[in-house]
């Protein structure tokens, strides 16, 4: 929290994004008695439990809430299921978005309501609970296509060719996004998060309308309904544009995904602005000498500026735990 009100601190905080996830036994565990990833996602005790387990493994400096940010369309009423192997499966895709009703999205979301107030009852005051959200580009890239994509066509050529109809959808996840946000700022969270994984797709006037204008906006719904809460934003594949996603959006911190030096980072988004990250996910797969040198470089780049310590995108299943706690141990001043 000091680091997002602009403090450089060290050793810099750290936790990991996908933190709670397959690479842990223990999740592994707890998911298959919860059945579905959905069923855990609505399971307060059990998604819970899994907010918690990295942070007892691993004594992260932060917790983030177990869900996913695919639960705000189904919470509209489209229909999302998460196919073993596969990922998640939406539809009807494109969606219909006269079937979409905002009116019941807090109601259905309340179970996750839950999971923070019980969380943040059980985590340590020196710990920090982060909530989040999906961006509108990101979740309207599930919702249009129906699945994830690597290059997101078919929702960049809707956007191209019905700009107005793909506005009128964007407006109802800004909603529908900053009230979940206000909610679980509420029940407890201490900062919130808006993932715009798939924002890097974008060409200039694209990024400008999808990416910064929808999240400008919700983060000023946020500030303006609970001013002093802090929102980080994770642009992904911004690159120099990070600049002006955080001018214009506003944001207390963002998330630096690998492919930007954070150096260059450093020097496009000015203090007192937080910086997080950076470091590939696959240095941490490899560990030894790849995990140690990419922890020193970024070290060395973000002495004396606010930085939280990251991954540049989240932890793959394939991560050996003993990898985690050597970035731990190294962050904080160890293992050298
Ligand atoms: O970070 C955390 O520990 C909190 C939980 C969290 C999940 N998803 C759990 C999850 C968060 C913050 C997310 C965000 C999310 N979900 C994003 C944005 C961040 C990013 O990674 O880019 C996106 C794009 C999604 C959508 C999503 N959810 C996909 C594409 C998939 C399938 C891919 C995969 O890894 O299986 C998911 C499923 C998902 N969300 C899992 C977890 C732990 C794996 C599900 C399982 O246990 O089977």
């Amino acid at each position: 929290m000091r680091v997002l009100s602009g403090e450089a601190v060290e050793p810099p905080p750290i936790w990991i994004m996908r933190q709670a996830g397959r690479y842990l036994p223990e999740y592994r565990k707890t998911r298959e008695r919860a059945g579905s990833f959905l069923d855990l996602c609505f399971t307060p005790e059990l998604a819970t439990e899994v907010t918690l387990q990295p942070v007892r493994r691993f004594d992260f400096d932060a917790a983030i809430l177990f869900c996913d940010i695919l639960v705000v369309p189904l919470a509209l009423g489209q229909s999302v299921r998460f196919k073993e192997g596969r990922g998640p499966v939406l539809a009807p895709a494109p969606v219909d978005l006269k079937a979409l009703d905002a009116s019941r999205v807090l109601e259905v979301l309340e179970p996750v309501f839950e999971t923070v107030r019980l969380t943040r009852a059980e985590l340590g005051a020196e710990k920090a609970l982060i909530g989040f959200c999906g961006a509108p580009w990101t979740v309207a890239t599930y919702m249009i296509a129906g699945h994830g994509s690597a290059d997101h066509l078919v929702t960049r050529r809707f956007a191209l060719q019905e700009p107005g109809r793909f506005q009128q959808l964007v407006d109802i996840l800004i909603a529908a996004s900053a009230a979940y946000l206000i909610g679980q700022i509420d029940a407890g969270v201490d900062v919130v998060k808006v993932f715009d994984s798939w924002a890097g797709v974008l060409d200039e006037e694209g990024f400008a309308r999808w990416a910064i204008a929808p999240v400008a906006e919700i983060v000023s719904q946020v500030k303006d309904a609970r001013p002093g809460v802090p929102v980080i934003g994770f642009p992904r594949g911004a690159g120099t544009r990070i600049g002006d996603f955080v001018r214009e959006t506003g944001v207390d911190g963002v998330a630096v995904d690998w492919m930007l030096p954070m150096k260059e980072a450093r020097d496009l988004v000015p203090a007192p602005t937080a910086l997080q990250g950076n470091l590939d996910p696959l240095r941490l797969v490899v560990g030894g000498d790849a995990l140690d040198e990419g922890i020193d470089s970024i070290l060395s780049a973000m002495r004396g500026r606010a930085h939280i310590f990251n991954l540049g995108h989240g932890i793959t299943p394939d991560t050996p735990v003993e990898n985690v706690a050597r970035l731990v141990e190294r962050v904080r001043g160890g293992a050298s």
